[in-house]
């Protein structure tokens, strides 16, 4: 059976959102058109990077804001990749940012695996620290790491960031996969917050 197409109405776009809607996109700060430019030039990178390992590479997600690069990364891999995710959560009320626990982890063993963490934008830098610490504990074969975002005025943490999309400046950014409160991760290009 063919796949049926019907027109959907167009969602409604809720008014707290509306603001931030109603920007052409020549007001983002990077447009999708730049991000799908530059995302393939980081998945022709990465694959030439990985052009002779002898297993898929593992690809670990760091939910959520990444979800939405990572999709577009994977898409634009000329290797074979498997896909994990883990969540990073901060312990009480953030006094130490460096805290972190690890809610979700990969599923299976990562010993002698060729590994690449996908994060959407490395700021002090604890987060990737954090998984970081504990996916090398796992004893991966190599682990790099790969940052749509970087924003390095704020950093706290030396971070090795293998491949970048594009450095920031201190502003924060919502868009394509980031949030403000949950929100706005759905627009398609990267947007500063004032
Ligand atoms: P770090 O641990 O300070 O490096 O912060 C990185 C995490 O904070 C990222 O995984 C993001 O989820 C979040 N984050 C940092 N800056 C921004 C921003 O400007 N917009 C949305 N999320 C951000
Ligand atoms: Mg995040």
């Amino acid at each position: 059976m063919p796949e049926v197409l019907v027109t959907e109405p167009a969602r409604k776009i809720r008014s707290h959102i509306a603001p931030v809607r109603s920007h052409d996109p020549g007001h983002a700060m990077i447009t999708s058109t730049r991000i799908a430019r530059r995302v393939r030039e980081l998945g022709r990178q990465i694959s030439n990077v990985y052009a002779e390992i002898d297993t898929p590479l593992v690809m670990i997600v760091i939910l959520k804001g990444a979800t939405v690069f990572a999709a577009d990364l994977l898409r634009s891999l000329s290797i074979p990749a498997e896909l994990e995710f883990v969540r990073a959560a901060s312990y009480g009320s953030g006094v130490n940012p460096g805290a972190l626990r690890l809610a979700h982890m990969v599923d299976g063993p990562l010993v002698g695996r060729h590994v690449l963490v996908v994060e959407d934008i490395v700021d002090s830098g604890h987060t990737v620290n954090a998984i970081n610490r504990r996916l090398r504990s796992m004893k991966p074969a190599s682990l790099r790491l790969a940052a749509l975002l970087d924003r390095p005025a704020r950093r706290a943490v030396k971070v090795n960031i293998d491949f970048v999309g594009f450095a920031i400046p201190d502003r924060f950014v919502i868009g394509y996969g980031l949030d403000y409160a949950g929100l706005y991760r759905e627009l398609p290009g990267i947007y500063s917050l004032g």
